[in-house]
């Protein structure tokens, strides 16, 4: 199989992609296609469709082992088989994604919702069915404690400037929801859960890469979260 063309994707890094399709919203992305594969043809008829499928590969995992069971970070310890679970980690590193359509164009796509980081590699695309693949009554395998927290997230007045400015030069990004939801999410590898207080030695701060921007927080309490400063990359 040869990949139909490659994702730009707000998410530059995996460190801050969510972990499953519309969770952050309005996170952009966009694929251009194979010029071989013609698309001012073969993407005909697919504006029609609000949601598509993108069937991809986790081209940054860094080793291609997978385990029977593995921990998912939300389950607190406790292990699921694989196939319970939508881990990276796969006999065939193949991911799923039902992300919102936004625009067709010439060449390609625009999305919205997806969780994939920037350069992966695309398989196809398929439009998602609602007749037949929304299922009301369906439900999930997955302990319903798992749910998480409600995060809140602020701006100090230096990031809350630099947001600003960002924003009149990309007036078609929605980028203070991108973050917020990002943040909203808690990116933070699990052992840096609890050290929130101010006195704590283990106390952390973070970046996430989002579009040309390095937005720096820290949570100050496991249920608020700041952003102090974004740093701008310069290619
Ligand atoms: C849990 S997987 C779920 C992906 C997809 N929705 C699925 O179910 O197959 C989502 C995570 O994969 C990681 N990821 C995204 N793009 C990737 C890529 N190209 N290579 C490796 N990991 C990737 C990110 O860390 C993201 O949070």
């Amino acid at each position: 199989m040869e990949p139909i063309g490659i994702i730009e994707s707000c998410f530059k890094d995996k460190f801050g992609t969510p972990r499953q399709p519309g969770l952050v919203k309005k996170s952009w992305a966009r694929l251009r296609l194979r010029g071989d594969l013609q698309p001012e043809e073969s993407l005909q008829g697919l504006e029609g469709f609000s949601h598509v499928w993108l069937i991809w590969l986790f081209h940054q995992n860094k080793v291609a082992r997978f385990h029977s069971k593995v921990h998912p970070p939300r389950l607190g310890g406790q292990s699921m088989g694989l196939f319970a679970t939508r881990t990276p980690h796969r006999p065939n590193p193949i991911g799923l994604s039902l992300v919102e359509l936004v625009a067709v164009e010439k060449d390609g796509i625009v999305v919205a919702g997806a969780d994939l980081v920037d350069g992966t590699p695309i398989l196809d695309i398929k439009p998602y069915l609602p007749e037949v693949e929304a299922i009301p009554t369906a439900r999930s395998g997955w302990p319903q404690d798992a749910k998480s927290i409600e995060i809140r997230v602020e701006f100090s007045a230096k990031a809350e400037a630099l947001l600003q400015n960002w924003q009149n030069q990309h007036p078609d990004k929605a980028l203070r929801e991108i973050i917020v939801d990002t943040l909203k999410l808690d990116p933070r590898p699990v052992v840096y859960r609890g050290f929130e207080e101010e006195t704590s030695p283990y106390r952390s701060e973070h970046a996430v890469r989002l579009f040309n921007g390095d937005v720096h927080f820290k949570f100050v309490s496991a249920h608020l979260v700041t952003v102090f400063d974004i740093l701008f990359i310069h290619n």
